[in-house]
C-alpha cells in the first residue's frame, strides 16, 4: 500500500530534515516551498536514496490562492498519511508597536496561521475518511512568553500552538492525531533568511547547549506523535521543557 507525506518548508531546515525521515519510511513525497532548485534538490536527494517518488509542489503560503491550490492538492492525495506544516520564517524583533510594517504581520499570519489552519484542515478531511493520519505543526517555544518586538512571531506561534490543541480535540476519536511541534533554537537557514538579518549577529551569542541537533528534533518528533498519542504539545528535551515553564511563570 502507498503512502504519501506532504511537507510545506521542505527546500531547508526543519522541514527538509523531515522528509529525509519519511522518505526513509517509504513515504512518497509532495515537497512545497518557493524555491524550486532547492526543492528539486531535495527530490532528487530522496528519490536516489530511498525507494520513494517526490514531487514538487512550488507555493507562495503568503498568497491564498497558493493555499487553495494546496488544499486542492491535498484532496487529490488519497493516501495522504503525513501532513507537516513547516513553512515559516522570523523576524520583525526590530520595530516595536506601532512601528511594524502592516504587510508583514499580514503575511506572516497569512503564512503561520491561515495555511496551517486551512492545509490541517485539508488533510484531516482525507485522513478521517482512511481512519489515520497525523499533522504535525510547527509552533516554538517563543509561543509560551511575551515580549518586547514579539508580537508578530510569538502571537501566530501561540496561536499554531492553540489552534493545534483544539484541533486535536476535535480529531479525538477518528484515528488523525496531531501534534504542535515547539522547538527552541535549530541552526537552520532560518537565522539568515532576509527578514531575520537585522538580527542574524545576535543569535551567535547564543550558547551552544541551548541549540537543538536537528535530526534529533525531527526523530523525536516523529517517535512522540507515533507513541503518545495524547502528547499534543510536544516540547523537545528537557532544557527547553524547563525552560518555557519559566517563561511561562515569569513572562
Ligand atoms: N530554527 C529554529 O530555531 C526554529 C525554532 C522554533 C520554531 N521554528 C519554526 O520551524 C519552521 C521551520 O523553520 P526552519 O528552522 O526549518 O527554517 P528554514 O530553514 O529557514 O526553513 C523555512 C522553510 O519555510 C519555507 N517558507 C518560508 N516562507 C514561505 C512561504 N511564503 N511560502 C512557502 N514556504 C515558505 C522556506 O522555503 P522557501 O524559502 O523555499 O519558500 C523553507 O523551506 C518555521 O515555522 C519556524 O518558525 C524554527
Amino acid at each position: 500500500m502507498s503512502k504519501t507525506a506532504i511537507i510545506t518548508g521542505a527546500s531547508s531546515g526543519i522541514g527538509r530534515s523531515f522528509a529525509r525521515r519519511l522518505a526513509a519510511e517509504g513515504y512518497n513525497m509532495i515537497l512545497v516551498a518557493r524555491r524550486e532548485s532547492l526543492l528539486n534538490e531535495v527530490k532528487e536527494e530522496l528519490e536516489s536514496q530511498f525507494n520513494v517518488s517526490a514531487e514538487v509542489f512550488l507555493a507562495d503560503l503568503s498568497q491564498l490562492d497558493d493555499i487553495r491550490r494546496l488544499e486542492e492538492k491535498i484532496a487529490q492525495t488519497p493516501d495522504l498519511e503525513f501532513l507537516i506544516n513547516s513553512a515559516g520564517y522570523g523576524g520583525g524583533w526590530d520595530k516595536l508597536y506601532p512601528d511594524v510594517d502592516p504587510d508583514f504581520t499580514t503575511g506572516m499570519i497569512t503564512v503561520h496561521c491561515i495555511a496551517t489552519v486551512r492545509l490541517s484542515r485539508a488533510a484531516a478531511e482525507v485522513m478521517k475518511a482512511n481512519g489515520k493520519g497525523y499533522i504535525i505543526n510547527l509552533a516554538s517555544c517563543a509561543a509560551f512568553g511575551s515580549y518586547p518586538g514579539a508580537a508578530n512571531y510569538t502571537s501566530t506561534k501561540q496561536f499554531i500552538l492553540s489552534f493545534t490543541r483544539n484541533f486535536a480535540w476535535d480529531l479525538a476519536k477518528t484515528g488523525v492525531r496531531a501534534q504542535a511541534l515547539c522547538p527552541g533554537y535549530v541552526k537552520t537557514d532560518f537565522y539568515t533568511t532576509k527578514e531575520m538579518l537585522p538580527a542574524t549577529e545576535s543569535y551567535k551569542k547564543i550558547p551552544g547547549f541551548m541549540w537543538l541537533d536537528l535530526e534529533w528534533l525531527t526523530k523525536k518528533s516523529l517517535e512522540t506523535i507515533k507513541k503518545h498519542p495524547r502528547k499534543v504539545v510536544y516540547v523537545p528535551s528537557l532544557r527547553y521543557k524547563f525552560f518555557t515553564w519559566l517563561m511561562k511563570k515569569f513572562f
